[in-house]
């Protein structure tokens, strides 16, 4: 596994790439707090199950639903799509179901990043069996000219270019999870 150096500038050297910083702390916990806030409004008086998608969702997810006043739940998928490459496979695997009920409830799905869409119609197709009685997604990140599915997204913390991103629950060969920021990987590396 290539090595990270942190360069006086706060990019990111790993390896042969270089990621300069995208969005800060400050700037995600602001976001965040707003979506929550939209989110507490429009589930005033009903319960709604977050169930995020792990593994990138985890930090996002977590930061979100303490921004939420409404009573709620908070449930997990885990898929797999990128392996350990910047690509996504473009194969999905489920590698954990969930464990709660969702007929008649008020679904909240939360992402870390919508690319193609492939991830969330995937997940889209197994939860609308059941019958949830609302289903909406928020994703923290978007990559609007990477879209290739019809997928509606509800509440989104960024839109960003197709560059790839690290930190804040986003992993390149699962490292990089921990950061606090969310950083790119810079043009003249890709
Ligand atoms: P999609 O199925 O093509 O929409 O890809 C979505 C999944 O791929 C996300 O849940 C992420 O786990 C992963 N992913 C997409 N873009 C990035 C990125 O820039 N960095 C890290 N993971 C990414
Ligand atoms: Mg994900």
């Amino acid at each position: 596994m290539p090595k990270m150096n942190n360069s006086d500038n706060g990019k990111l050297n790993i390896g042969k790439d270089i990621f300069v910083p995208l969005l800060s702390e400050e700037v995600l916990q602001n976001r965040i707090k707003e979506l929550g806030e939209i989110i507490s409004k429009d589930y005033f008086g009903k319960v709604p199950v977050f169930i995020g998608v792990l593994n990138g969702a985890f930090l996002f997810l977590s930061d979100l639903i303490k921004n939420v006043s409404v009573e709620c739940e908070v449930d997990f998928f885990k898929l797999s799509s990128y392996g350990d490459e910047k690509i996504s496979s473009g194969k999905v695997k489920l590698l954990k179901e969930l464990n709660c009920e969702v007929a008649g409830r008020d679904v909240i799905i939360v992402e870390d990043i919508v690319d193609s869409g492939l991830s969330m119609k995937y997940i889209e197709d197994l939860i609308f069996p059941h019958k949830p009685a609302s289903m909406r997604i928020a994703a923290l990140l978007t990559k609007p000219k990477s879209l290739r599915y019809d997928v509606k997204i509800d509440y989104i913390g960024f839109q960003i270019e197709s560059n790839f991103v690290i930190g804040y629950g986003l992993d390149y060969a699962q490292k990089y999870r921990n950061l606090r920021s969310i950083y790119v990987l810079s043009d003249g590396e890709k």
